[in-house]
């Protein structure tokens, strides 16, 4: 790479960005950190700024992001959508101040300091106080109508008060907040789908979703810190305007800074990233902006950020560590997944001691080796990943992975499908496949058989006790204690909790099966329009598709599943072993029960499941709602309530204790009103 000349360096780096923002913008699987896409950015400028005459006008560094997405329609934003200089390093913010102290001569140059969401950024078109629009970036100049996908933020107001006349450009940051990020994970794994890389990347590929009502399961969020077109505005500064933000009912960010001096932005920035981390929604920086609107103005831009706003960004966390070894995972529907088996190390605050490695070609294009020293970030705070290989530590003893061409667990042959990178086991009688099928079957999400969790699971197919989901329901009390480490009471309660999985409701039979891309809420919508499993099994692809939810794709996999003679023989099995299909549902008259015509709004982290939750509340009469309003009845408040709570008291909405709730659902309301 060394020998290159500009003439041939300049191109191949632009095609390598033009490839990572490809997959950035428009697949939302960016395969580089920030850190690296900025570093190569920062190359093609540097090289350019050497050699103007190798400076063409399609250069990525003369943009400032990916195209706008085909089957969106493309909209043009009144005032362009510029960029952030940014930097990691507090000298260039200190550069950044006294560059505008400069151009300003001898004024007072008062600043404000807000986080950096790390989002997908967004411009909302009012036009005389009504939403009419609401694009994406898009390539600064244009962006995707993504209209109908916004509108599914329930807390954003297509109409603000104020008789403004005129057209507004609001700017801001959809987001995905980071507990919805988590779920939606877990979702996705247990519906047998890739998880998201990080709540950013999330975002992205829900804002891309062609059909608003997937959007609107996502749970995204907004927030808005600045603006294009402003027709009529008598705002002056940014506080000001963050103010009237709030007054129109547009969420700004959760704290804002103001500082005159170089220390004063610098100890802001510090503060902001001592607190970040409690913020509902990622951040990966500080924005520092002249606040002062007509100062601005005299500041002026450059062709691709402004002068007086710069972008100071932390350095993710990370730490370097040993990889001891790489294993390979055998998931539920088949797929190989790489671990990194890691000496354990301190990252943001917790133990890590794996990694997962995504799949071989991730391995190979970084080139890790068993044995490396590499460095660990946790990404997204969330998920640990392997972001680097520390080739100079190397001494000669590391070992080159390679996936092995037969299941680690089954020892048959593996399957790599055309065109993808995941590697599978097609083998379905898969020992390993089989263990997490019956984990999944039993979860809490799904059967919620109680005593049957991971370890159990493993002591009984190891013991070979069970060797498909129906044998479970044959297991005795004789087979049980003859298991090591196995009591006289943990038999017994494993034994009732599987004889009370037979009263399980359809949904959960239905998403415990697991049939593939069958999540829970899927299966809760097909068991509500089937009613029974004999019906879902009847059931063309057509009628599938019918039922709210329900697409193609998993129309298609539910047909195949009926499909498959052993699917069949399983399920004659457990109909033998006497589970409900479905015929002993309760089908609750909604209205019924002590909660009757209640709305509820969950918030905080509750010590069971919000599905689960909402689940007892429906079962007793109630709806759930995912946001408070002037209807909701009732707030249900955990631990680490956030501004839910905040706006229940503003609408003098009762706000009540997970203890209090159980009262209120055994029917003890009334002694609770008239102890208070
Ligand atoms: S101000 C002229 N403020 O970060 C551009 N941007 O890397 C003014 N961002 O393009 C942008 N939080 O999409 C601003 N508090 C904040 C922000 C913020 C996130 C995004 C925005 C911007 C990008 C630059």
């Amino acid at each position: 790479m060394a020998c290159l000349t500009p003439e041939q360096r300049i191109p191949e780096l632009r095609r390598e960005i033009g490839h990572h923002n490809r997959l950035y913008y428009e697949q939302a699987t960016p395969e580089i950190t920030d850190q690296e896409f900025d570093a190569l950015l920062r190359k093609l400028r540097d090289l350019e700024a050497l050699h103007p005459e190798l400076v063409t006008p399609d250069s990525p560094s003369q943009r400032v992001g990916g195209g706008p997405l085909e089957a969106f329609e493309t909209v043009s934003h009144l005032v362009p959508m510029q960029s952030l200089d940014n930097t990691y390093s507090e000298d260039e913010v200190a550069d950044f101040v006294r560059r505008m102290q400069k151009l300003l001569p001898g004024e007072k140059i008062p600043l404000t300091v807000e986080p950096k969401i790390d989002g997908v950024a967004i411009s909302l078109l009012y036009e005389d106080g009504r939403l009419v629009r609401a694009a994406t970036r898009g390539d600064g100049s244009r962006g995707d109508n993504v209209t109908e996908n916004i509108k599914t933020i329930q807390a954003l107001p297509t109409r603000i008060s104020g008789g403004f006349a005129g057209r507004m450009e609001i700017r801001g940051e959809v987001y995905l907040p980071k507990k919805r990020f988590a779920e939606i994970n877990e979702e996705r794994d247990e519906a047998g789908l890739p998880a998201f890389a990080n709540p950013r990347n999330a975002a992205a590929g829900s804002l891309k979703q062609l059909d608003s009502r997937l959007v609107a399961k996502r749970g995204l969020k907004a927030l808005f810190y600045g603006f294009g077109a402003f027709e009529g505005s008598e705002v002056r500064t940014q506080q000001e305007f963050l103010e009237l933000l709030r007054s129109f009912g547009l969420p700004g960010p959760d704290k804002v800074w103001t500082a005159e001096t170089v220390e004063q932005a610098l100890e802001a920035i510090h503060d902001l990233g001592r607190i970040r981390h409690d913020f509902p929604y990622e951040t990966d920086g500080a924005v520092l902006k002249a606040d002062v609107l007509a100062q601005r103005d005299r500041l002026g831009s450059t062709s691709k950020a402004p002068r007086w706003a710069m972008a100071y960004k932390y350095e993710p966390e990370r730490a370097v560590t040993r990889l001891r070894e790489i294993t390979v995972q055998v998931g539920r529907t088949g797929v190989l997944t790489p671990v990194a088996e890691l000496e354990p190390v301190l990252v943001s605050g917790s133990t890590v001691s794996r990694a997962t490695l995504h799949n071989e070609e991730e391995i190979q294009r970084k080139d890790i080796r068993i044995g490396d020293h590499v460095v660990i970030e946790k990404a997204g705070e969330v998920i640990p990943a392997v972001v680097e290989v520390l080739k100079d530590r190397r001494d000669g003893h590391e070992k080159v992975f390679a996936m092995p061409g037969r299941c680690p667990s089954c020892d048959g042959p593996v399957l790599r499908e055309e065109g993808q990178v995941a590697v599978r086991c097609p083998n379905p009688s898969c020992q390993a496949q089989w263990r997490r099928r019956l984990e999944h079957f039993a979860s809490r999400g799904a059967m919620d058989i109680e005593g049957l969790g991971e370890s159990m699971v493993g002591q009984l197919v190891d013991a070979g006790l069970v060797s498909d989901l129906a044998t479970i329901y044959s297991l005795n009390k004789d087979r049980l204690l003859d298991l090591e480490r196995m009591g006289e009471k943990s038999a017994t309660n494993l034994l009732a909790g599987i004889e009370a999985s037979r009263e399980r409701p359809l949904w959960r039979l239905l998403f415990g099966l697991g049939i593939l891309h069958v999540g829970v809420t899927a299966a809760r919508k097909l068991a509500e329009r089937f009613g029974t499993l004999d019906a879902l099994g009847a059931a063309s692809e057509e009628d599938l598709q019918a039922t709210e939810d329900v697409g193609e794709v998993m129309a298609r996999s539910i047909r195949l599943w009926f499909e498959n003679p052993q699917v069949g023989e399983l399920l004659e099995k457990l109909r033998q072993a006497g589970l409900n299909f479905g015929e002993r549902d309760e089908h609750t008259p909604s209205g019924e029960g002590p909660l009757q015509g209640t709305i509820w709004v969950l918030t905080g982290s509750l010590s069971v499941s919000r599905d689960e939750v909402a689940e007892r509340i429906r079962q007793a009469g109630g709806t759930v709602s995912g946001s408070v309003s002037k209807k909701t009845s009732y707030v249900l408040a955990g631990e680490e309530a956030g501004s839910k709570l905040d706006k229940a008291r503003k609408f003098g909405v009762i706000i009540i204790d997970e203890a209090e709730f159980r009262d209120l659902l055994s029917g003890k309301e009334n002694e609770r009103d008239s102890a208070s």
